[in-house]
C-alpha cells in the first residue's frame, strides 16, 4: 500500500515512519532533508504551501491513503499568528482532502483533544466540538473539511501525546522536559489541566492500522489513565529518576503569552479499544513501551 503522510519531521510522524513496515510504500512529505534511510521510505523535501508544487508531487506520487499529520501544533503560536496557523491547519489540510478526493485515496486526518473546550469532559466521539482556542478551531475546521468527504475518512482525535522522538524530533513535551531536568531545573505543569495522554508509540501503530483498515468516521487515541498534568509529569519525572522538587504544580493564567486552555479534555477510548488491534495503554505502560522502543532503536 502506498502511504503519503504529512509531516514526517514531526513528533508523531516520525513514530509512523519509525513503525511503517514493509507492506507500505512510504511517501514522507516535509520541509526538511531525509530523516531515513530504508527502502520502503521515498522522502519528498518541499514547501507544502506552496500548493501547485505540492499538488504535482502528491499527483505524481499517486497515494492509496493520505495520513496528514502536519500543523501547526504549538497552542500559543497559533493564538498569536492566527493567519499563519489557519493557512497551515485549514488550508493545507482543505488542499489534501481534495487531493484525496480527486484519487480516491482514504483520507486519515489528525485532530486534538483541543477540539472540546474542557468544560464537559471526558468527551466520547459523539459529543460536539466547540473549542477553547485557536488551534482547536483550526482542527475543527480540519476535522470537518475530513469528514465531508465522499471518499473513505479518518478522524483520529489525539491526547496529548507522551514521549521522545523515535525519528527526528518535533512537539514532544517530555523532550522540553527532560532538557530542563538534565539542567536541574524545574519544570512548573498546571494540576488543573486533566488529560488522557497516548504514548507516541501506540499512537504511531494505531494510525499505520487506521491507515489500512476499513474503519470511517471519529475515533479517540488516547490512553487508558485519565489524569492531572502535574500527576502526569510527576510519575514520568519518578520513573526516570528525577527528583520530585523538579516538577512544580503552577498557574497557568500567570504565564503571559499563554492562549487558553481546556480544563478537562480526557478523551474516552472505547471504540479506539474496540475497533483496533493496538492495545491502547495506561501511562506507566505507554512510558514503558516508549523506553523500550527507544532502547532496541539505539
Ligand atoms: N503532540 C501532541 O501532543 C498532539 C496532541 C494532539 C494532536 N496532535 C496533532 O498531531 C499532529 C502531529 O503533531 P506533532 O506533535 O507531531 O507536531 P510537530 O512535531 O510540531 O510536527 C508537525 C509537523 O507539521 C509540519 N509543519 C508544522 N508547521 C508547519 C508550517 N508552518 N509549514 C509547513 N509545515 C509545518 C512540520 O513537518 P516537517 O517538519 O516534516 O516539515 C512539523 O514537523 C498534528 O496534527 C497535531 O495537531 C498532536
Amino acid at each position: 500500500m502506498r502511504l503519503l503522510m504529512t509531516g514526517a519531521g514531526g513528533f508523531v510522524g516520525g513514530s509512523v515512519l519509525a513503525q511503517a513496515g514493509p507492506e507500505w510504500e512510504v511517501h514522507a512529505v516535509s520541509r526538511g532533508p531525509a530523516l531515513v534511510a530504508r527502502a520502503n521510505v521515498h522522502w519528498h523535501s518541499l514547501d507544502p504551501l506552496d500548493f501547485a508544487s505540492l499538488e504535482s508531487a502528491v499527483r505524481a506520487i499517486g497515494p492509496d491513503v493520505i495520513l496528514h499529520a502536519a500543523a501547526i501544533a504549538d497552542i500559543d503560536f497559533c493564538e498569536a499568528h492566527q493567519n499563519e496557523a489557519r493557512r497551515v491547519n485549514v488550508e493545507w489540510t482543505r488542499r489534501m482532502a481534495a487531493l484525496a478526493a480527486e484519487r480516491g485515496a482514504r483520507f486519515v486526518y489528525l485532530s486534538t483533544d483541543n477540539a472540546f473546550d474542557g468544560e464537559h469532559g471526558p468527551y466520547s466521539e459523539e459529543d460536539t466540538p466547540v473549542s477553547a482556542n485557536f488551534y482547536g478551531r483550526t482542527k475543527v475546521a480540519g476535522e470537518e473539511i475530513a469528514s465531508a468527504l465522499d471518499t473513505p475518512w479518518v478522524v483520529a482525535r489525539v491526547s496529548i501525546v507522551m514521549g521522545l522522538p523515535l525519528v527526528g524530533a518535533g512537539n514532544s513535551f517530555l523532550s522540553r522536559m527532560l532538557a530542563k531536568w538534565e539542567r536541574g531545573e524545574a519544570v512548573g505543569v498546571p494540576p488543573v489541566e486533566i488529560r488522557s495522554p497516548v504514548d507516541v508509540v501506540t499512537l504511531g501503530r494505531a494510525l499505520l492500522e487506521l491507515a489500512g483498515n476499513a474503519f470511517t468516521g471519529f475515533i479517540h487515541l488516547s490512553g487508558n489513565d485519565i489524569l492531572n498534568r502535574c500527576d502526569l509529569v510527576r510519575r514520568i519525572a519518578a520513573r526516570l529518576g528525577y527528583p520530585e522538587e523538579l516538577v512544580v504544580p503552577n498557574d497557568p493564567t500567570d504565564l503571559p503569552g499563554r492562549a487558553p486552555r481546556p480544563r478537562d479534555v480526557s478523551l474516552l477510548n472505547s471504540k479506539a479499544r474496540r475497533v483496533l488491534d493496538t492495545p491502547m495503554l495506561g501511562v506507566d505502560d505507554g512510558l514503558e513501551l516508549v523506553l523500550a522502543t527507544r532502547r532496541s532503536a539505539s
